[in-house]
């Protein structure tokens, strides 16, 4: 009988032979054991993104982040000096979480000068050190400054905060980021801050998600009423031209339009909005008259395949981050937050610069919201993977080079699982 397929000699897959090009099994996403591994393996031990600088404007200004995967939930705050930094939100007095609103399990922010227990009344300043204690007196050989919040590892890179919750970070975080995300470096992100978020809690593994998002392959069919000329075969066929690799994290870039503007095509490739409002998918059809944003200004790292045209770059930042920003003046980025083995939570953000007027809001707006439809589309089949895994029916599945990316993902987790095994029983013994 006849093969079909392409030699590993001739594929991105085979420029990494670790990966292998076998089938793969998932078994990683419907294990509760695994699950319980990865808690510690990767989200205890891992760089975290938890937010941007602009959510923290001015001296006091907090927001409040729960954690589930780690059992905890953190406190990100800017302090009197003007620094970021993070806590473990839990009172020092009898455990109590310290900061929420409506109920423990809200997420909060603010501004502040102290953070205030509810309990007892003990306060903490943004340094994080135990500033009152209702009845001193009362307590026993007591000195405030052996109580204050218990803080967590924080770094701010290119305006993203970063947090890592282990006792002792194994990697700073520009060394954890690595070269190709560090390709980014120099992008104009503080001139991109018109900020649309949206969150849902979705019916599958996070990874099921981050595979649904960093590869193509699903695009035509899964997406068809959003044909994206990038990734039509005007000049490429559909694929991602580009794809990289770099310590756990993964880049696909894909190409931009030849000489085939958006508007030209045809009108039943678009919601009949787009071409009223001039903006879709892949953002405002206009470019915005911003020097830094131009493609000619951006670092060479966004698109280190050279790719002419392009348009995309999807940056999948390990373990649950995403970057990908746009050829048109934008970028979004997607956090996957699990709460289960089987569910999570997928929080979306999208970064416009800020609008001069009102036919650039709306254009942003629109853009938004045809994303966060695609993003829909993609989360919408999510369930269903999961439970089609879940019967266990198979165990294991073949992959095409396109979902390279898919491949890298589960071979990364398995080997920070295994890694972790490794430490652990080291100091066992
Ligand atoms: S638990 Fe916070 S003041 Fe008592
Ligand atoms: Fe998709």
């Amino acid at each position: 009988m006849a093969h079909a397929g392409k030699p590993a000699e001739a594929s991105w897959t085979g420029r990494y032979p670790d990966l292998g090009t076998g089938l793969v099994s998932y078994e990683d996403s419907i294990s509760p054991e695994f699950y319980e591994l990865e808690r510690e393996a990767i989200f205890k031990r891992a760089w975290l993104n938890v937010g941007r600088v602009e959510q923290l404007p001015r001296k006091g200004s907090f927001f409040t982040k729960n954690l589930d995967v780690a059992k905890t939930a953190v406190i990100i705050a800017r302090d009197l000096d003007g620094r970021v930094r993070a806590f473990h939100n839990v009172c020092r007095h009898r455990g109590n979480k310290l900061v929420w609103e409506n109920t423990p399990k809200h997420e909060t922010s603010g501004v502040c000068r102290q953070f205030m227990c509810r309990y007892h009344g003990w306060r903490y300043g943004l340094d994080g050190q135990l500033k009152f204690v209702l009845q001193e007196e009362e307590f026993f050989d007591f000195d405030k400054a052996d109580f204050p919040l218990v803080s967590v590892h924080c770094e701010v890179w290119e305006g993203f905060i970063f947090i890592n919750l282990a006792d002792e970070p194994s990697q700073t975080l520009p060394e954890f980021l690595g070269p190709m995300v560090r390709g980014l470096e120099g992008y104009p992100f503080h001139l991109v801050t018109e900020r649309y978020a949206y969150k849902a809690d979705l019916l599958s593994n996070w990874k099921i998600y981050l595979d649904a998002f960093q590869e193509y392959y699903h695009a035509s069919v899964l997406h068809s009423q959003q044909q994206v000329p990038s990734l039509r075969s005007f000049e490429s066929g559909f694929k991602a031209p580009y794809y990289q690799t770099d310590g756990p994290h993964r880049l696909v870039s894909t190409g931009g339009w030849k000489g085939v503007p958006r508007h030209l095509l045809p009108r039943d490739q678009m919601y009949p909005i787009e071409p009223n409002i001039e903006a879709g998918l892949m953002g405002p059809w206009q470019r915005p008259d911003i020097p830094e944003l131009d493609p000619a200004n951006l670092p060479a790292g966004l698109n280190p395949g050279g790719l002419d045209p392009w348009s995309i770059s999807n940056f999948q930042i390990f373990p649950n981050f995403v970057i990908l920003v746009y050829e048109r003046g934008w970028y979004l980025t997607y956090q996957y937050w699990p709460t289960s083995h089987n569910t999570h939570s997928w929080e979306m953000s999208y970064y416009f610069p800020q609008s001069r007027n009102a036919s650039e809001r709306i254009r942003h707006e629109l853009t938004a919201v045809i994303s966060k439809e695609a993003g829909l589309q993609d989360a919408g089949t999510l369930d269903g993977t999961q439970m089609g895994l879940e019967s266990r029916v198979i165990d294991r599945y073949p992959l095409s080079d396109q979902e390279i990316t898919v491949r890298h993902l589960h071979k990364v987790a398995e080997n920070w699982v295994q890694s972790y095994l490794r430490d652990e029983k080291a100091v066992r013994a």
